[in-house]
């Protein structure tokens, strides 16, 4: 197994081909980070990063120069009324085009943005729930946390795709935070197989 550097989580698999008879069978390989991971030139040849999906909102950012290195933008502040969901398709189509080398998905800490869009990217490409989605990026990545306007976009989107909802919203002490459906099974990520 590869030892993933700090501020990274990947995911590469093959998954269950009976939910997805039309997908690939081999999922991109993803990564998930925030910007440092993005601005070190070290992490991005070492990971193979052909795509680097810009969710910082920052101007200027000098990503290191390689070879070929694309870059899509996704103007988005991490803020609740942001409308992040309407990068949810390219972004997922453009991580679906990249086949020179891996997608990294970044934002400023790694925890917002751009775990909202590999989410919705898991959603959509790889046929999992909502609820699968967030498991399996928060095993990576235990520290991610969309703000609640991006779980309202996500569910949206989930709904869209899938026709129901595996997460809810709630209203709690600490704010507005999502919670599982306890009358719908995961199923987990335990059906596909993720290698690191
Ligand atoms: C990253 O995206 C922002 C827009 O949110 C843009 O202003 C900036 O130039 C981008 N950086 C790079 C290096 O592409
Ligand atoms: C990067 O990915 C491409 C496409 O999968 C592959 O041909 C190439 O050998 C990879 N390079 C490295 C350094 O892994």
């Amino acid at each position: 197994s590869t030892t993933m550097p700090s501020g990274l989580a990947a995911s590469q698999g093959r998954w269950p081909s009976m939910n997805r008879p039309h997908s690939r069978t081999r999922t991109a390989r993803l990564y998930l980070g925030d910007l440092d991971s993005a601005l070190n030139s070290a992490v991005l040849t070492s990971r193979n990063v052909s795509l680097i999906v810009n969710a910082s909102g920052l101007p200027d950012l000098p990503y290191p120069a390689a070879d070929g290195l694309q870059v899509l933008h996704v103007p988005v502040q991490d803020q609740p009324h942001a409308q992040l969901g309407q990068y949810f398709d390219p972004v997922t189509e453009r991580i679906q085009q990249n086949q020179a080398g891996s997608t990294l998905v970044h934002c400023t800490a790694g925890r917002s943005r751009s775990a909202a869009l590999v989410m919705a990217y898991l959603m959509r490409s790889e046929g999992l729930s909502l609820r699968q989605a967030h498991e399996l990026v928060l095993e990576r990545r235990p520290f991610i946390r969309p703000n609640a306007g991006f779980w309202r976009q996500l569910m949206e989107y989930e709904r869209e795709l899938s026709g129901r909802n595996t997460v809810r919203m709630v209203r709690t002490a600490a704010g507005v935070l999502p919670e599982y459906r306890a009358d719908l099974r995961s199923g987990g990520p335990a059906c596909c197989h993720v290698m690191v």
